[in-house]
């Protein structure tokens, strides 16, 4: 089925199942240790041997020679597999570093060996007696040096719009500010973990993967087989945030070792491992300026962003918002990449708009401050409901400025004093911050298989994966919604290539995409077993378990009993026109944040959040808020916490596991809200929906930095917002 004109109205519309918050289908689950994550699969590969991954000891260099006898020697080893033994393997398309490396090293814990042993034990053990000697090279590991090294990216052409410098000279209010956002770590709960097996030329892959079809094609790249010889099996998730989004070491290893010593292997990587080892989210040094009439309309945006990667890598793309966000006639916006030797740089949680508007979002609150502007106002007097750089192209729906009055209004904002370090409660300095939302709607194709059975039970296959979000239980609701059935005859199955290819989960588009597949292949079967029970498909009623038409009506399991053993199917996949061409397709949300700064020591607490989201139609309004609360969590981590540290003489991040990378807790969080506003995006596909996974975290930071500010009147501009950044500025207060 082809989406091209916007949808009117469906099935779905009906809202019986859809839209509501019912609990996910996978909790009890989940809750009682009965699904199998990757590493949990005892059950296909009993007999499974470990492997275990040696990283890199050097940042870059070569490998002058490698000794593996001791190791070799070691109790329960089985085989040792490195670059000199793996067989000649490819390089597939998504992983900018080589996932096996040796001699050439490109980045600190690239991985160099993987130890299978009879025990997890042993192949650790064994680990420590292989000797390698580096010859080191000077490696590039520092942003801020490599900054005037950095380059224009090919496919990232800068965007101007009139004449920006001349309207930022001449603009009797300016702001010329930098901000800087650290490298971060997805820190994801479940390790990256895989268990492989080959059976003759098959392999198959249990393992922990947001993309199932990039990974089955990665694999087979890389190892130089048929894309129809590797199955990638990945049902369940323990978060991903981007950072399995591609195959990673533990897979590609799992399989070389597999396929060496003929009997299947399991591979975890080890939390310390998978700071260097995975990809992370690239830092940025951001230079914005903001030129503006007195009355506070905004004459020139301006937004520079630096970021490093390995040679061949991305730039992390923090201008994105800045050219769609906020209405201005003269504009620039650059994005430039340093060479970088640090591990790979890669997607993580909103790449691009979530640092990008934690500086973007700072930037704002200062140029309305400079203004004597509220900072509401200010973002609302410069909203646009056209695409501010290609003009005459709308937004397909565009409510930011409901999403900032709405939030005012429920979060209090009238008690804000515009005077920073005005309130005072006891030792604790209070202030109230706001940021707007926003990050883009993508749309990918995405296809499933929805089959009914002469029980009347509906079951749904699609290689779609539920990294925590949802799916299964919206993929539910869909087909529940669209088949007449109630959600306890539904049965869904995700995660295997074995289904039809959906859009995956990354980017906020998983919810959106993978059922708007599902929607297509029930449309389909819809119309089979209309036909099939004698009714015109235009004319059928699906409810309650039946077909229903002209006064007749036939039990939906009876007709699906009359095809046969099987009952019926049908497979369909969904595939986007233009319609992401013709509108702007985004999600918005205003997020507010209050912050308590303790007087004496800096101490920072937030305490409440609100976030109001307008991101098309709400699926399931539970698993969304929960989506939203995690994504406000981890933008509370990246305002506060999270950094990995950068070793700039040798080239690693020091902070590698979770003591040293903190990330915010239950108790860092106190009281957070979601209000979603009503609506749905006909424009985004036949379910109306967008994502809010990812619009959820952008522009929390700024947020939180900017109730600091008010609590303090200290604006911070490098993030993580620590106290030591704090305390040398802080009010003096008696
Ligand atoms: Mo997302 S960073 O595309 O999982």
């Amino acid at each position: 089925m082809k989406f091209d004109t916007p949808a009117t109205t469906n099935p779905i519309d009906q809202l019986k199942v859809v839209g509501h918050p019912v609990d996910r289908i996978d909790g009890p689950r989940k809750t009682t240790g009965t699904a199998p994550y990757a590493y949990e699969r005892h059950d296909v590969a009993p007999k499974a041997a470990y492997g275990y991954v040696v990283g890199a000891g050097i940042g870059k260099g070569r490998i002058a020679s490698i000794n593996l006898d001791e190791a070799r020697r070691a109790p329960g080893v089985i085989d040792i597999i490195t670059a000199q033994n793996a067989g000649k393997l490819a390089k597939a398309g998504r992983n900018t570093a080589t996932l096996l490396g040796g001699p050439e090293i490109q980045h600190y814990h690239q991985a160099i060996a993987l130890v299978i042993a009879q025990t997890f034990e042993q192949a650790r053990a064994a680990a420590q007696l292989i000797r390698v000697r580096y010859d080191r090279q000077r490696g590039a590991y520092d942003l801020a040096q490599a900054r005037d090294t950095a380059a224009k990216v090919a496919n990232r052409p800068d965007s101007a719009v009139g004449d920006f410098a001349g309207a930022f000279a001449a603009a009797p209010v300016k702001l010329d500010a930098t901000y800087s956002t650290p490298d971060q770590s997805h820190a994801m709960m479940e390790p990256h973990a895989t268990v492989a097996a080959w059976q003759g030329d098959k392999l198959t892959v249990w393992t922990s993967n947001q993309m199932i079809d990039w990974a089955r094609t990665d694999l087979a790249a890389t190892l130089g087989i048929p894309r129809e010889n590797v199955r990638v099996v990945s049902p369940f998730i323990g978060g991903g945030f981007g950072g399995k989004l591609f195959v990673r070491a533990d897979a590609l290893l799992a399989a070389i070792g597999a396929r060496a010593v003929r009997r299947p292997v399991k591979v975890a990587l080890t939390r310390p491992l998978m700071m260097n080892n995975t990809p992370h989210r690239p830092a940025t040094i951001q230079h914005i300026r903001l030129g503006a009439s007195l009355d506070g309309k905004l004459t020139a945006i301006g937004h520079d962003s630096w970021s490093g990667d390995l040679p061949g890598g991305k730039p992390e793309n923090a201008i994105q918002q800045t050219r769609l966000l906020y209405a201005a006639p003269n504009r620039l916006s650059t994005l430039r990449l340093a060479s970088l030797d640090l591990p790979e740089g890669n997607a993580m949680r909103a790449p691009g708009e979530a640092p990008g508007m934690m500086a973007l979002e700072v930037a704002m609150d200062e140029m309305a401050e400079k203004l004597g502007m509220d900072p509401i106002a200010f973002r609302i007097l410069n909203d646009t409901q056209v695409d501010p750089e290609k003009p005459g192209r709308p937004f397909s729906q565009r409510r930011l400025a409901d999403c900032l009055r709405i939030g005012a209004e429920r979060f209090g904002w009238q008690a804000r004093s515009a005077r920073p370090a005005a309130r005072r409660e006891g030792q604790w300095l209070v202030g109230l911050g706001v940021a707007s939302a926003f990050r883009n709607n993508q749309v990918m194709k995405s296809a499933a298989r929805v089959r009914v059975d002469g029980n009347g039970i509906v079951t749904v296959e699609t290689d779609m994966t539920d990294i925590g979000t949802g799916s299964y239980t919206i993929i539910a609701q869909t087909a529940a919604e669209m088949m007449g059935v109630p959600l306890d005859r539904v049965l869904v199955r995700l995660g295997d290539s074995d289904f039809p290819v959906s859009a995956g989960s990354g980017g906020q588009w998983g919810g959106n995409c993978s059922t708007a597949g599902v929607y297509a292949a029930c449309v389909k079967l819809r119309d089979a077993m209309a036909q099939k029970a004698g009714f015109a498909p235009q004319e059928a009623v699906f409810d309650s378990g039946q077909i229903r038409a002209g006064g007749r009506s036939v039990p939906l399991a009876s007709v699906a009993a009359g095809a046969g053993e099987g009952g019926m199917v049908a497979e369909d996949v969904l595939e986007f026109g233009d319609l992401d061409k013709r509108f702007q397709q985004s999600t918005f949300g205003a997020h507010f944040v209050e912050a308590a700064v303790d007087a004496a020591t800096g101490e920072i607490r937030v305490r409440r959040m609100l976030a109001v989201c307008a991101a098309g139609r709400i699926l399931n309004p539970k698993s969304a808020r929960s989506q939203v609360i995690g994504a406000m969590t981890m933008g509370v981590g990246a305002a506060l916490m999270e950094e990995l540290a950068v070793d700039k003489r040798v080239g690693f991040f020091v902070n590698h596991d979770l003591a040293g990378y903190e990330v915010p807790v239950h108790g860092d969080i106190p009281h957070q809200e979601v209000i979603f506003l009503d609506e749905s995006d006909p424009a985004s596909s036949p379910m109306k929906a967008k994502g809010v996974g990812e619009l959820g975290i952008s522009g929390v930071g700024a947020a939180v930095a900017n109730a600091i500010y008010n609590a303090t009147g200290v604006r911070v501009r490098d993030y993580p917002i620590t106290l030591d950044k704090l305390i040398g500025k802080m009010p003096l207060v008696v």
